[in-house]
């Protein structure tokens, strides 16, 4: 089973990337023959500064090994070091329909939110969908949020089968129910276009800081509260060990749990949460050595594979 996501290098990853996307992918990773890679041509779409985006590729790296991503049972790379992924993206657009693209929500999301309205941005599902089906993908563990790209992955792929014949697998999603969208500070969907993350490396105070700034309401200690409504305890739930969470939920239900301090113990778990992996970064920052080793071998592993894909589309659809 081929497994393969990607993620982009667009700034500090927080705790809803790790629930929604991170720590699923790591574990289904351990079930079959995975795919990783850091989709830096997708980022030009968002980060216009050269240096950024270097800065940006290298802090991924570096905190998805530190969450533990094994190189050694893991394809680990950089999107653009396998270039052949923009030749399928080229042959998928001319049987991309154009429709398909424009009922895209993301396009006009990003756009809402101020990005700038390129052909890139556009497309970016077509990029995406040749990302997917370069390496023969059967799932593709990601968040909700990305369960539209997924299909149109499919489309795409089913409409150069349609055309050419079976050259391209269809890929399956994989998106964990319980964990399909993370709430942030202010209750919305937690993402770094919402200013209203938890940013997993933040430093002690900061994430302290962070976590007591979660938006409640004005109910005093002792009220009964509703387990369901509330913020600091679903996100205390992605934490804290079952038993735990059983006693806070309870007490929470029957009163006598303030919002203050269940925002502490968020901050307790979370904070010791991510400590063996706060180390592994320090060590893995001390040597930008390795992890451009670990890419570079990445990157070479991946593009055997897309060589053999791209060879058979070029094939089927007249290339040579
Ligand atoms: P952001 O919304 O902060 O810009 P990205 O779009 O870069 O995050 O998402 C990277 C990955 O993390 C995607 O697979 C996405 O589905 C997942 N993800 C992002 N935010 C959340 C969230 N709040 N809950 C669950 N998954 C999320
Ligand atoms: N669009 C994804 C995101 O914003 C990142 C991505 C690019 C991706 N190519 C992919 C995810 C291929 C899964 C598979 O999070």
């Amino acid at each position: 089973m081929r497994i393969l996501s990607g993620i982009q290098p667009s700034g500090a990853l927080h705790i809803g990337n790790y629930f929604g996307m991170i720590r699923p992918a790591l574990e289904l990773a351990r079930q079959g023959d995975a795919f990783y890679f850091i989709a830096d041509y997708h980022a030009l779409t968002s980060v216009a500064e050269p240096d950024a985006l270097r800065r940006n590729v290298r802090a991924m790296a570096v905190d998805l090994l530190a969450l533990g991503l094994e190189p050694a049972r893991t394809v680990f790379f950089r999107q653009s070091d396998v270039p052949e992924v923009t030749e399928l993206a080229w042959i998928l657009s001319t049987v991309t329909p154009l429709g398909l693209l424009e009922r895209g929500h993301a396009y006009k999301d990003k756009v809402q939110k101020g990005l700038a309205a390129t052909h890139g941005l556009f497309a970016y599902p077509v990029l995406m969908a040749a990302d997917i089906l370069l390496y023969r993908t059967d799932v593709v563990p990601v968040g909700e949020d990305q369960r539209q790209h997924l299909e149109i992955a499919r489309d795409i792929a089913a409409k150069l089968n349609q055309q050419y014949g079976p050259v391209l697998t269809l890929p399956q999603g994989s998106i964990q129910r319980e964990v399909a969208a993370v709430p942030g500070l202010d209750g919305q969907k937690m993402s770094k276009s919402y200013g209203n993350t938890i940013e997993i490396f933040a430093d002690e105070r900061t994430l302290r800081r962070r976590c007591m700034s979660i938006k409640t309401d004005a109910l005093p200690v002792e009220a009964p509260k509703d387990p369901a409504q509330s913020v600091p305890l679903a996100l205390y739930r992605l934490f804290a060990p079952p038993a735990e969470v059983e006693t806070t939920t309870a007490r929470y239900r029957k009163g006598g749990l303030g919002y203050a301090e269940l925002k502490l113990m968020l901050f307790e778990q979370a904070w010791a949460h991510f400590g063996p992996a706060r180390e592994r970064r320090e060590a893995l920052d001390a040597d930008p050595a390795a992890v451009e080793r670990v890419l570079a071998d990445g990157a070479a592993r991946a593009r055997a594979v897309a060589r053999v894909t791209l060879d058979a589309v070029r094939h089927a659809v007249g290339l040579r």
